[in-house]
């Protein structure tokens, strides 16, 4: 599903460089579960943003489905990302002044459901993610927890094939995150392909790959656990 070949990026900011990532080659197989660990600075959201066609790389190609993603037009990348592509991050970008339904609906909205069926499904979304009594809250009237609950229905609405995912357990309170991560064991399950992000181990144990980076690299597990415990 994702190819990588001979990928570098670096960051040039006040005549200072810095290569941030260098990938030679990775692949994340169709249906794969992939944990991103790794120090901070390490690279890990710089790489996220490369699989979700937000950045282009300085050199090197990422393929998705065998389309190279940095080779299509702006427009045809936002279409890609938008037929393929689910993301959730940290900060969940939920629209402030519509309620976690109508936020979940506007996903369904965009992309065309009529809106008696927007209503049924978003509804039934948040049902799955135990929000069935606040459908009427607005962003600022529920926990982070929730948020990061509203967000993510809002992610799956659209049935992405693939989600890619920054930190989303990163603020949570145990139930939340609980929620959130057997949420992604069933979209795993149903086939989707899920990269995440995370510094949280109980996550992490969740996946079925894991990606260890350590200075803009991937290093093979057992050298990047030595080199923690060191
Ligand atoms: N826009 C930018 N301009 C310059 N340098 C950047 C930029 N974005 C990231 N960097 C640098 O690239 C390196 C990798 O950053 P990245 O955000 O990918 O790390 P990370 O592994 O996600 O860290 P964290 O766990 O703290 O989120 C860091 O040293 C960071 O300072
Ligand atoms: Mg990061």
């Amino acid at each position: 599903m994702y190819t990588v070949q001979n990928v570098t990026m670096t960051y040039r900011r006040r005549g200072q460089e810095l290569t941030a990532l260098r990938l030679p080659a990775l692949t994340i197989a169709k249906g794969e579960y992939a944990a991103i660990v790794g120090p901070s600075g390490s690279g890990k959201t710089t790489l996220l943003s490369l699989l979700g066609g937000m950045l282009s790389p300085t050199t090197g190609h990422v393929m998705l489905d065998d389309v190279s993603l940095y080779d299509l037009s702006p427009a045809d990348r936002a279409k890609a990302r938008r037929d393929k592509l689910g993301f959730v991050f940290q900060t969940f970008n939920l629209v402030p002044y519509l309620s976690a339904l109508e936020n979940v609906q506007l996903a369904l909205y965009l992309a065309g459901v009529p809106t008696a069926e927007q209503r049924k499904q978003a509804s039934s979304l948040l049902d799955r993610m135990g929000l069935a009594d606040r459908l009427h809250h607005k962003p600022s009237e529920l926990s982070v927890g929730q948020q990061q609950r509203v967000a993510l229905a809002r992610t799956v609405a659209n049935q992405p094939a693939i989600i890619l995912a920054d930190e989303p357990t990163g603020n949570l309170d145990p139930d939340s995150r609980r929620v959130v991560l057997d949420f992604f064991d069933e979209l795993h399950r149903d086939g989707c392909t899920i990269v995440m992000v995370t510094h949280d181990a109980v996550a992490a144990q969740r996946a079925s790959k894991w990606l260890h980076l350590r200075d803009g690299a991937i290093t093979p597990a057992a050298a990047a656990l030595s080199a923690e415990a060191a």
